[in-house]
Parts: structure tokens; sequence; C-alpha cells
């Protein structure tokens, strides 16, 4: 059984791990194989500052002990900027077609939409031509906003993106 969970700073040593291998694992992520550019104590002190936050949130998927998935949600504290949350997610490859993105995105968007997070716009950037997360977003009503040029550099090739948006009534 899969569950989902807000992070506490207590995940940034299980977090950077999965992130580094959820890079390595799909072309599609801006993370890589490297992982995030963090340390522990600023990935703690991230994790920290979000889980303060009405309009930031980290949620991590579990089966049992084991992290497989994670959708965040970023936004500025800037008062003409902060209705709009950009937002990421991953899942380990093992775990693709199981559910756990749309699971994650569910609990996500359902968060954003209460009215204390003051949140009236979700917007995300997603390689052209990754038709599985595009599909995901759709389902969940996020439609194309713009297009991206040269999103991604990967072994010397550029990726196009496109931004989606979901807009919070
Ligand atoms: C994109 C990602 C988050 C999706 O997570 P997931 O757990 O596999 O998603 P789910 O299993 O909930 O749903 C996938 C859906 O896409 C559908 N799908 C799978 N392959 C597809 C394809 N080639 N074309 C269209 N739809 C496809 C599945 O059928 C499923 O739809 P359904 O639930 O209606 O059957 C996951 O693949 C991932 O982490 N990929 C690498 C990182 C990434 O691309 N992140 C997004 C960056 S913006």
């Amino acid at each position: 059984m899969i569950t989902v969970r807000e992070a506490t700073k207590e995940d940034a040593a299980l977090i950077l791990p999965f992130m580094a291998t959820v890079g390595g694992e799909s072309d599609n992520l801006v993370t890589d194989e490297k992982g995030l550019p963090f340390s522990l104590g600023q990935e703690e002190a991230y994790l920290q500052h979000k889980q303060g936050s009405k309009n930031n949130i980290q949620l991590l998927a579990f089966e049992g002990n084991v992290l497989v998935g994670s959708a965040g949600c970023d936004t500025s504290s800037r008062q003409r900027i902060c209705h709009g949350g950009e937002i990421g997610i991953s899942v380990l490859k093992a775990y693709w077609n199981k559910g756990v993105g749309t699971l994650l995105l569910s609990n996500l968007v359902q968060w954003a939409r209460n009215s204390e997070t003051g949140l009236r716009k979700l917007s995300l950037t997603v390689r052209a031509d990754n038709v599985r997360a595009i599909a995901l977003y759709k389902r969940f009503g996020f439609v194309e906003e713009g297009k991206v040029k040269r999103l991604l550099q990967i072994n010397g090739v550029f990726y196009d993106g496109i931004t989606m948006v979901l807009l919070i009534d």
C-alpha cells in the first residue's frame, strides 16, 4: 500500500539519495544522477521552511519505509506573486504506472485548493516529449500555457518544454 504524507526535516536524509536515484533514472528532470546541489543541512532547513509555510509543501509517497515518490510546491513570499505555486513531481522508475504520481498530484492539488494556502495558480514546466507526465497533468485539468525553448541540455542535445497551469478559482 502506498501512503502519502508531508515531509519533515528528518526526511532530508531520505530525499537527497532519492533525488539522485530518480535523476539518474530519468532524462525528464532538471535533477540528474548527481542529485540536488544541497547539503543535508541545507535540505533540512528547506524542508523546515516548507513545513512552516502556508503556501509551500513537500509531499512524500512511501511503500512501507521506502520513499517511492515526491511532489512539491514552491511559492515566493512576495505579495504580488505569492498566489502562484511552482510544482514538481518524481516517482522511482520501478513504481511508474502504478498510480503513485496520480496519488501525489491528487493530494497536492487538494492541498492547493484549500483557501488557507491563498494559491490561485499552479504552474509546472515539463519536457515537451514527456507524454506520460503531460497526460497525468491534463487529467487534473492542467492546460498548456506556453512553450519553452531549450529547457534542458543533455549530452549536448537541447530539449524544448511546455509550461502548464491549473487556475484555482
Ligand atoms: C511522470 C511521473 C511522475 C508519473 O508518475 P506515475 O506514478 O508513473 O503516474 P501514474 O501511474 O499515476 O499515471 C500515469 C498515467 O500515464 C499513463 N501513461 C503511461 N504511459 C503513457 C504514454 N506513453 N502516453 C500517455 N499516457 C501514458 C498511464 O496509463 C497512467 O494513466 P492512467 O492512470 O489513466 O492509466 C513518473 O513517470 C516520473 O516520475 N517520471 C520521471 C520524472 C518526471 O518525468 N517528472 C515530471 C517532470 S515535469
